[in-house]
């Protein structure tokens, strides 16, 4: 799509190694995963990575609190990263740790560089001590009043109301956070980065101009470089032990501050990841082709527009500077900040546990996130209209109603007989313009504009299905052309719509692409005018939210969503419980006869156990036309295998890994192909098709339904 193909170096800022993710570092990976999977379907090379960011005093005292080393703290915390990472679909290339060995010598060696520039000087300065503690204080660790704005309770290091970068003792009314007591004090000799050095300042006012930076990312920077006319402060390196840090070369008890080596940590995840593909670090540094882009949030622009910047610049070959700096607002929830103390928010680990569609949020936050330096606000009664209504009642909806009229009268085969060659010319031209406004409105980071834009063009797709009304046409067999033309149309514009959405519906897309359109292979920007010969018959793609799980998500961690009871019977329902099909948008009517089966009590169906399984394997029976062998998680700690007759409407691998109910207390068959242990429930109608029944998302191997 793109001429020239881009070679990109992608981060996310290094989260503190001292807990969990919270929502607000899922969001910065979304926004940061969505970019680059826009970049890799125009078949861009990109390297996408992070680490824990592992040094620094408050990880320090937490180990010793814990009573653990702060590499077993950093370890523990490592170990939560890859749940939520796979489980928001988020495809960093590497993730990788700032106490590592590739950090030691990457830091130690910008620093050396520095240092041989010039641009670092020993002092020797006054430091706050706690005399209980008996240490020198973190800056985070000394609390007191902004020097500049008066605001209260400030960390010694920056103002969370001004946004302000200072010294601990220019704090007013300074007390130590780990004892109360009133820091003392006391002399220390430590290190400097001279960012006052007219040399400095000229780059850095030269660096922030151009696009690397968005409007109101670059004023404020220039603003600090001016600092009514002071300039830039030189910018204190080095802490003293006790420190979880790295040694500063030739200064025994000294350390590095974390944020000297927490930005070279981009450079060691790198590093690393480039080690593990073979290729070399210092050669793809040096391309010039290569651009360097960070994604941050807004609290940590100063660091990453100042002292970045002139650290890479000055420390000189291999390194470069970035290319661009993208930053964010922070996340709110309904409109207050997020806090875990006071219970707002939510928690992206009781989101997987509670079985939410990782895609949904990852929709609701592109569809809200934008290219500026601007605050998100997660509703929760927003997130379930847009969900439900935008996604999938009208993108998804377009497959479900489209498809099967495909299938059922034209053996899947997608065609527009009735369309003439003009229409057919616009409609693709109409189709290549929207992926490229969607691929140029990823690069802006607007994503809200790529939903909106989704949006209109899945509601003319839906009123041009509903004008036609194909469920008419399929009776009429003179008329079969309109119908095949209408579906086709519809199924082609939801496959166009599927490519501009890919980036931030991966997993959806990637089954749109293999399983309905059969094509072997990720879609890519090329594809938005791709017309397929076939659709394979349609599968259900997403789940609406449920508002009880919206409830449980609220609720937290001691919420676990039960299997929900079965919904009251409609009061027209059919006699013995069958429900007529109330909607169109399931697809075309299958003919449900009423009921002819005796009526039962519960006590009969409670007889019945029926059961969540996953398919852990599906495979073709040798010698038998109709049987697909099943092998079975029930939760039960065994396997168990099932024969079932649905060889004519499925491929055995597009089984692994779904769910289903089944009869799990039906007495085990002896069949010719060995011991069926079981029944998977399937649901079919007078012609041949047979649809295995699907649980709701949330539902897991060896629940009971009922
Ligand atoms: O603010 C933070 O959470 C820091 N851990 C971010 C570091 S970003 C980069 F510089 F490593
Ligand atoms: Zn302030």
């Amino acid at each position: 799509m793109s001429a020239s193909r881009r070679r990109l170096f992608v981060t996310t800022a290094l989260p503190y190694a001292n807990g969990p993710f919270h929502i607000g570092h899922i969001m910065e990976y979304i926004q940061a995963d969505v970019w680059v999977r826009a970049q890799r379907m125009g078949g861009h090379e990109v390297h996408f990575v992070c680490a824990d960011d592992a040094h620094g005093a408050p990880i320090m005292l937490k180990a010793e609190s814990e009573g653990v080393t702060p590499q077993a703290l950093v370890a523990c915390v490592a170990a939560t990263r890859p749940k939520h990472l796979a489980g928001f679909r988020i495809g960093f290339d590497h993730w990788h740790s700032t106490d590592s060995p590739e950090n030691v010598e990457l830091s130690q060696d910008i620093y050396r560089k520095l240092k041989s520039a010039g641009l670092i000087e020993a002092r020797t300065i006054e430091q706050f001590y706690d005399p209980v503690k008996a240490m020198f204080l973190p800056d985070r660790y000394i609390k007191g009043e902004c020097p500049k704005c008066g605001a209260a309770d400030q960390y010694g290091d920056a103002c969370e109301n001004c946004s302000s970068v200072y010294s601990p003792t220019d704090l007013k009314k300074p007390y130590s956070a780990l004892s109360g007591a009133t820091p003392v004090l006391r002399t220390s000799e430590h290190h400097f980065f001279r960012l006052s050095d007219p040399a400095c300042v000229a780059f850095l006012r030269d660096w922030a101009l151009g696009d690397r930076l968005q409007p109101e990312v670059a004023n404020k920077a220039r603003e600090w470089l001016d600092a009514g006319g002071k300039g830039l402060a030189d910018w204190d390196i080095s802490r003293d032990a006790p420190y979880f840090g790295i040694p500063i070369p030739d200064a025994p008890g000294k350390y590095f501050y974390v944020w000297l080596d927490a930005p070279v940590g981009y450079l060691a995840s790198l590093k690393a990841h480039l080690r593990d593909r073979g290729a070399d670090f210092a050669a793809f540094l040096a391309d010039p082709a290569v651009e360097q882009v960070h994604f941050i949030g807004k609290d940590i622009v100063y660091h990453h527009t100042l002292f970045w910047p002139a650290m890479l610049k000055f420390a000189g070959a291999p390194y470069k500077v970035p290319d661009r700096v993208h930053v964010h607002g922070f996340i709110t929830f309904s409109g207050e900040k997020m806090s875990k103390s006071r219970g707002t928010g939510i928690s992206p680990d009781v989101y997987l546990d509670l079985g939410l569609d990782p895609e949904w949020l990852r929709y609701y936050l592109a569809a809200k996130l934008n290219g500026r330096v601007e605050d998100l606000d997660f509703n929760p009664d927003d997130f379930l209209a847009r969900v439900n209504s935008d996604l999938v009642g009208k993108y998804v909806n377009i497959a479900s109603r489209a498809a099967p009229f495909l299938t059922r009268h034209f053996d899947g085969r997608i065609a527009t007989p009735s369309e003439n060659a003009a229409a057919r010319a616009e409609r693709r031209a109409a189709a290549r313009a929207g992926a490229e406004a969607a691929r140029a409105n990823y690069e802006a980071r607007e994503y809200g504009r790529v939903m909106r834009d989704a949006m209109r063009v899945a509601d003319r797709l839906n009123e041009a299905f509903d004008a036609a009304q194909p469920w008419l046409l399929a009776k009429d067999p003179a008329r079969r052309d309109e119908l095949q033309t209408i579906c086709s149309q519809s199924l082609l514009g939801f496959l166009q719509l599927t490519v501009t959405l890919a980036p931030v519906l991966p997993g959806l897309a990637s089954r749109v692409a293999r399983e309905l359109f059969g094509l072997g292979r990720e879609l890519t920007w090329d594809d938005a005018a791709l017309e397929p010969a076939t659709v394979n018959p349609f599968r259900h793609l997403m789940q609406r939210i449920d508002p009880k799980q919206i409830d449980a998500l609220l609720e937290g961690p001691k919420a676990a969503l039960s299997p929900s009871p079965p919904a009251p019977l409609p009061a027209d329902a059919g006699r013995g419980g069958v429900a007529a099909p109330l909607s169109r948008t399931a697809g075309e009517g299958p003919g449900v006869r009423e009921s002819d089966a005796p009526t039962i009590a519960i006590d009969d169906f409670a007889k019945v156990d029926l059961r969540i399984a996953r398919i852990v394997n599906a495979e073709q029976v040798e010698g038998a036309d109709k049987l697909v062998k099943l092998t079975l998680d029930v939760g039960e700690g065994r396997h168990r295998t099932v024969f079932a007759g649905i060889k004519a409407a499925y491929r055995p691998e597009d089984l692994v890994g779904r769910l289903t109910p089944m009869v799990a207390n039906l007495a085990p068959r002896k069949m010719k192909f060995g011991v069926s242990e079981g029944m998977v429930l399937a649901a079919s109608g007078d012609g041949p098709g047979v649809y295995l029944l699907a649980p709701d998302t949330g539902a897991q191997p060896g629940m009971k339904v009922k």
